[in-house]
Order: C-alpha cells, then sequence, then structure tokens
C-alpha cells in the first residue's frame, strides 16, 4: 500500500491514518488504546455541540478530558450558527486541538432539522459563513466530514467539494455513503474516485474499513490520500498499526479491554465510566463468536465492579 504523509494546511499527518469521530465512542480511553499500538495519524473527538463547548468543564467533561500524549488530534464542532464559534475555538485552541472538523455528515433527525450536519451541508450561505468565522479566529487547519450527498452524481457531489475547497476547508473526510444510506449498505469507494484531480486539497475515505486489506482496497478505489477509521477502531484499537504494517498483529484481548477499564477509572468521573464501557463493550466483543453474550451481560449490569466480574467470567470460559 502506497502511504505517504498527508498535509492538512500545514499540519503533516504520518501515517495518513485517521481516527472518525463517534459519538459515545471517540474519547481519551479509546484515543490511549489505539496510541498504545500505534499507527494512527490524526486522533479525533467525537462531535461537540460548538455552542454547548463554553459550559463543559475539561477537568470532568468526558467529551473533553484529554492527555499530554494525544497528539495530533482533531476537534469535531457539531454547528449550526457563527455566533458560537470564536469562544468554541478559545476553548480548543486552550486544550491544545491541532485541528478543527467540521460536522457535514450528521443525519440525525433532531440535528438535521436544527441545521446541522447534513441540514448544513446543503446551506451553502449559512456554511460560508461558518467557516469564515472559523478562518477569522483560528490558524488551525479546518476540514469537512461529509456523506455522498442525497443521490448519486458525479457533478453535483464534485460541486460540493469545490466549494469546500473555495471556502478554505483544507481537507475533507468522505464517508462514502449517500445521506439516507444505513451503515450496512457497502460504501462506495470508487464513486470518489471523481474527485481526483477536481479539487487541491487532499481528500480521506471512510466507511466500511474493517482490516488492512479493506484498507488497501479503499485507498486503491477511491484514490484518496488516506483512510479514516470508525467502528473497528473500538473492534481492533491495533488496527492502525496494522494497516501500517500491512500484516495481522497478535493481540491479548482480555488484557486490551481492562486496559480500557483502567484508562476509564483514571480519567473519568464515576458516573461517567460505565456507559463508556457498555458503548466500547458493544463493539470490542464482535471479537468473539459468540460476543454478544460479553455485550449482554456487561449491558445489564449496574456498576463497573459487577461489570468486571461478568467479563472476566466470560473471558475465563472464552480463552
Ligand atoms: C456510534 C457512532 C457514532 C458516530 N458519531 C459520529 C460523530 O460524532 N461525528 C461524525 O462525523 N460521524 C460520526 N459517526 C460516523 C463515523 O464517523 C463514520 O463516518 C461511520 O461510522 C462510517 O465509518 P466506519 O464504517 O469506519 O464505521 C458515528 C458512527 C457511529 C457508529
Amino acid at each position: 500500500m502506497d502511504i505517504r504523509p498527508v498535509f492538512i494546511g500545514r499540519l503533516k499527518i504520518d501515517p495518513p491514518l485517521f481516527l472518525a469521530p463517534m459519538a459515545g465512542l471517540t474519547h481519551s480511553a479509546l484515543r490511549q488504546l489505539i496510541l498504545d499500538f500505534g499507527g494512527v495519524g490524526l486522533l479525533s473527538t467525537e462531535m461537540l455541540s460548538a455552542a454547548r463547548l463554553q459550559n463543559e468543564n475539561p477537568q470532568i467533561s468526558p467529551y473533553l478530558i484529554t492527555t499530554e500524549r494525544e497528539h495530533p488530534i482533531s476537534y469535531q464542532f457539531l454547528v449550526y450558527r457563527s455566533d458560537h464559534i470564536k469562544r468554541a475555538l478559545q476553548k480548543i485552541e486552550n486544550l491544545g486541538a491541532d485541528a478543527i472538523d467540521i460536522n457535514l455528515g450528521c443525519g440525525a433527525p433532531k440535528v438535521r432539522k436544527k441545521g446541522g450536519g447534513i441540514g448544513l451541508a446543503s446551506d451553502h450561505k449559512r456554511l460560508f459563513e461558518i467557516v469564515t468565522e472559523i478562518k477569522k479566529n483560528t490558524t488551525l487547519p479546518v476540514t469537512a466530514k461529509i456523506r455522498l450527498g442525497t443521490e448519486l452524481s458525479e457533478e453535483k457531489f464534485i460541486n460540493k467539494c469545490k466549494f469546500l475547497e473555495e471556502i478554505g476547508i483544507d481537507c475533507i473526510y468522505i464517508h462514502a455513503r449517500l445521506e439516507k444510506e444505513p451503515f450496512c449498505r457497502p460504501a462506495k469507494w470508487e464513486f470518489v474516485s471523481c474527485l481526483k484531480d477536481q479539487i487541491n486539497i487532499p481528500y480521506i475515505i471512510n466507511g466500511g474499513i474493517f482490516s488492512y486489506e479493506e484498507a488497501d482496497n479503499a485507498l486503491k478505489k477511491s484514490l484518496a490520500y488516506g483512510v479514516m477509521i470508525g467502528r473497528a477502531a473500538p473492534i481492533r484499537p491495533w488496527i492502525f498499526r496494522e494497516i501500517l504494517e500491512q500484516r495481522t498483529i497478535t493481540v491479548d484481548l482480555p488484557k486490551i479491554y481492562f486496559k480500557f477499564i483502567e484508562y476509564l477509572i483514571e480519567l473519568f468521573p464515576i458516573e461517567r465510566r460505565l456507559g463508556r464501557l457498555k458503548e466500547f463493550t458493544h463493539y470490542f466483543s464482535k471479537n468473539y463468536a459468540f460476543g454478544n453474550r460479553l455485550a449482554m451481560a456487561v449491558q445489564r449490569t449496574n456498576s463497573l465492579d459487577e461489570a468486571i466480574k461478568v467479563a472476566e467470567e466470560f473471558f475465563t470460559k472464552n480463552g
């Protein structure tokens, strides 16, 4: 696989392997677990409401807790209007953000109706105002995360990406599915290749990459500059290293699971730990043939201690 560093504005991403923003999942504990294996080029937060950011306390907010080793890191904004931008930017710059991403792909009805995610992607006037306001208030690189649009039209897709470049976006993350397509549908990596030579900023392919072979395939088909990994990251936090080394590595699954719990205990307020563990377990349990038993057992627990106990029992029985 041909993987060369990518520049997002002045920020060098080497290797060009990106962690996707995922609500409830891409917090400090998962990011650190990924860093323990290496291979990741740019970390990410989950989507953060630009309006609500100023009320979050970075010492205790699970959205903002971070450690010194988690760099480079991109902060993703869920944003509706330009008037919260300045203070939101100050907050994340103080926390050491290395890049800012704008969520233009979230299709949740609540978000879309309020004009965020895909609701913002289609409103060029407001999007222009927001990006201009961001650019006015920071020198950090600014990226946008999009879906393919409402229909499969090369012309519309290329125009949308050209527009993003024109208004100052430094890199585009492309979740290669249409706006209404569920995650079970195959991602359209090949369609994205129509962007080649049409824009002068890098674009990164995302969607349906769960192994190093798929990363290679997605890169070749899309002609993208790098790959972004979502759900595979909580399933296989070592996937970035596998992509980098182009081979499968052997890992100790229970050790990884309990390391994740250790990070949760170290970092998160007590009432925030179990929920994060349940979310993580939903994905991590997919490493086992009967992993749904682990996910369901942890789901039913009412405390972290109880969750640890059921996980220990599961690992004893399932190797
Ligand atoms: C639980 C979950 C939460 C997500 N949250 C976000 C988010 O906060 N911001 C965003 O842009 N995309 C979000 N996504 C979409 C992912 O970033 C990614 O585009 C999608 O999962 C496809 O990539 P994958 O097939 O590698 O998982 C989320 C996806 C999942 C499964």
